[in-house]
C-alpha cells in the first residue's frame, strides 16, 4: 500500500522525537492507519542534525515553504514554533490542499480561528493534540470521549515547566533560576522561557481546550493570566506548613456573564488528587453534566511524549481522511495472529 508522506518541518525536540518514534514504531503505526507513514521531506535550520535524525532516506531542506507547496507531501507537519513562519507554513499547507498537525498552541490560541475557517473551505484537517498537554490525549478525550457531555469546566497543571519548577523548588529547595535552567536542558521550556513562567503557554492551552470544550472561537486575548515567577521559595514553605500546594492551575467555566478562561499560581489542599501531580507531569480535570468530574494524567513536555500526540493525529488523518473506503482501518485494529502472542 502506497506511504502517506509527511513533511517535518522543525527538527528540533519534538520533531526530532517524532522522526524516531515513527521510525522505531513503523509496523505498528502502519497496522493501525492502514499503511505506512513515511517522513519524505524534513525542513531545518540545522541541515547536518536533520540528517542524523531523520536518516538519508529522507530529503532534507531548509525551506519549510516548498515542503507545504509540494506535490508529494499529504501531511505536513508544523513543529517549527512562533506564529510568523510557522502561520504562513499551515496557511500555505491548506492552500496547498493538504493536512496539517500541529504543536504549537501560540498558533492555534492566537489564530485558530482563521486558519480552521481556510482549512473547512479546502476540505483538509488541522489537528492539534500536540498543543495542549504534551503526551496526554485530552483534545481527544474532550471532543471524543466525552462527546456526550454539558461540560461545566475545566481545569488543569498545564505547563510542565512551571510545574517542574514548583516542584524542584519545594521538594530540593533548588533556586528558580537553576530548575528553569534544567528545564531548558531537558527540552521542556519554550523557546522563550518567559512564556511558561509567566503563565502565557498555560493560557493559550487552555484557550485551546476552552474553545472544545464550550463551543466557542478561541479567544485568547480574553484570558486573565499570571505565571509563577513573583512567587518565592517562603511562599512554597508556608504553603506546605498549612497542607496546601502551590500549582500554577487554568481553570475555565461557564459562568452567568460567559465564560471565564483563567490562569494563576492556586492554593490547592495538600491531599487533592491534582495537588500530587509533580515535577513535568500534568493533569486536566474535566467535569460532565453526563459523565461527572474525570481526570487526565501525563507527561505534558519532552520530546517523545509529545511526538506521541504528533503521531496520533497522523494516524487518525491517515485512517479517517485518506483511506479509499474499502481500505478503513476499524477502531479495534489486530491481527488475528497477535492473540495468541498475548501474555495471558
Ligand atoms: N513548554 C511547554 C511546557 C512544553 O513546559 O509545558 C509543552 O507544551
Amino acid at each position: 500500500m502506497k506511504p502517506i508522506y509527511v513533511g517535518l518541518c522543525g527538527v528540533g525536540t519534538v520533531g526530532g522525537g517524532t522522526a524516531t518514534v515513527l521510525k522505531r514504531n513503523a509496523e505498528e503505526i502502519a497496522r493501525r492507519a492502514g499503511r505506512p507513514i513515511t517522513v519524505k521531506m524534513a525542513a531545518s535550520r540545522d541541515l547536518a542534525r536533520a540528517r542524523e535524525v531523520c536518516g538519508s532516506d529522507v530529503e532534507i531542506i531548509d525551506d519549510a515553504l516548498a515542503i507545504a507547496r509540494h506535490p508529494d507531501i499529504d501531511i505536513v507537519v508544523e513543529l517549527i514554533g512562533g506564529t510568523t513562519v510557522a502561520k504562513d507554513l499551515v496557511l500555505t499547507a491548506i492552500e496547498h490542499g493538504k493536512h496539517v498537525v500541529t504543536a504549537n498552541k501560540k498558533l492555534i490560541a492566537e489564530y485558530g480561528n482563521e486558519i480552521f475557517a481556510r482549512a473547512q473551505e479546502k476540505g483538509v484537517i488541522v489537528a492539534f493534540e500536540a498543543a495542549v498537554a504534551g503526551g496526554i490525549p485530552v483534545i481527544k478525550a474532550l471532543r471524543e470521549g466525552l462527546t456526550a457531555n454539558r461540560i461545566e469546566w475545566v481545569a488543569g497543571i498545564i505547563n510542565g515547566t512551571s510545574n517542574f519548577i514548583l516542584t524542584e523548588m519545594r521538594d530540593k529547595g533548588a533556586a528558580f533560576a537553576d530548575v528553569l535552567a534544567e528545564a531548558q536542558r531537558l527540552g521542556y521550556a519554550e523557546a522563550d522561557p518567559t512564556f511558561d513562567i509567566e503563565g502565557h503557554d498555560a493560557a493559550h492551552k487552555l484557550t485551546i481546550m476552552s474553545a472544545i470544550a464550550f463551543g466557542i472561537p478561541v479567544q485568547f486575548d480574553k484570558a486573565y493570566l499570571e505565571g509563577i515567577s513573583k512567587l518565592q521559595a517562603a511562599d512554597i514553605k508556608y504553603a506546605q506548613e498549612l497542607g496546601y500546594r502551590i500549582k500554577l492551575l487554568g481553570v475555565t467555566r461557564r459562568r452567568d456573564t460567559g465564560i471565564e478562561l483563567r490562569v494563576a499560581p492556586t492554593l490547592i489542599p495538600a491531599k487533592r488528587l491534582i495537588a500530587n501531580v509533580d515535577g513535568v507531569m500534568n493533569a486536566v480535570l474535566v467535569k460532565g453534566d453526563a459523565v461527572g468530574a474525570t481526570m487526565y494524567y501525563g507527561p505534558g513536555a519532552g520530546a517523545e511524549p509529545t511526538a506521541s500526540s504528533v503521531i496520533a493525529d497522523l494516524v487518525d488523518i491517515t485512517r479517517l481522511h485518506t483511506a479509499d473506503p474499502e481500505h478503513r482501518v476499524p477502531h479495534l485494529a489486530f491481527q488475528p495472529s497477535q492473540l495468541a502472542d498475548l501474555p495471558i
